[in-house]
């Protein structure tokens, strides 16, 4: 299974690297928003100091903001442009579904973003997204199953072969990422502290507590 992490922050990004958990990084308009960045220059250099830190397979899904179908292609285009583990998240609308045509076509990573229902993950899937980020906590905010939605988003892929990869995004609390990990999707995308909470387990401290006491009694 792959961690994603949840940020623009490079010392995140640092910090999930030296923990040995780092397969990946996605971003959003937000999420770049908090960075030291203010205007278009900043963000593109911040996006290559985030790429410079990542290794063979791991990739930075960077979000185009445009609407309209031909700045969301030209956007895309200087995004991909920008770096080669630039893939272009783009929002699943009717526009968003013909850029990622677009860009399958010429062999341009993609991930669809802002995914909330079945019909919108196979759209993305049809139009040759590489990947698909079914928002799992924005789901479970307004009292709808967001894990119900991930395994049937598997399920269909699976029926007929689509290559998209479910990287599932809006990770809130670690029993997301042990539900998403029994389903078998490829990924979730998660804040650190997320990754952090999987460590934590109260027995784990008194035992270790106990441990070091019960050693140093004994042994000077
Ligand atoms: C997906 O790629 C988004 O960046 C993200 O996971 C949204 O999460 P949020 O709902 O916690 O903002």
């Amino acid at each position: 299974m792959k961690f994603f992490i949840d940020t623009a922050n490079l010392k995140e990004i640092d910090e999930a690297r030296s923990l040995g958990m780092l397969d990946g990084v996605t971003t959003n308009p937000s999420l770049i928003s908090k960075e030291s960045v203010f205007n278009q220059k900043d963000i593109q250099k911040h996006y290559i100091s985030i790429c410079q830190r990542l290794k063979n397979e791991e990739n930075l899904s960077a979000e185009i903001i445009s609407t309209d179908y031909n700045k969301m292609i030209q956007e895309g285009e200087e995004l991909s442009f920008l770096h080669p583990k630039i893939v272009v998240k783009i929002p699943i609308t009717k526009n968003g579904i013909k850029a990622i045509k677009y860009f399958s076509n010429k062999k341009i990573k993609t991930n669809c973003t802002l995914i909330f229902s079945t019909g919108q993950a196979i759209l993305a899937a049809k139009a040759g997204a590489s990947y698909v980020s079914p928002f799992l906590g924005r789901l479970d905010d307004i009292s709808h199953n967001g894990l119900n939605l991930i395994r049937e988003i598997k399920n269909i892929y699976e029926n007929y072969h689509f290559k998209t990869k479910i990287l599932a995004a809006s990770i809130r609390h670690p029993l997301h990422i042990i539900e998403c990990s029994k389903i078998g999707i490829y990924a979730t995308t998660s804040p650190i502290n997320v990754i952090y909470s999987l460590l934590n387990h109260p027995l784990t401290d008194i035992g270790l507590d106990k441990f070091i006491k019960d050693f140093h009694s004994k042994i000077k």
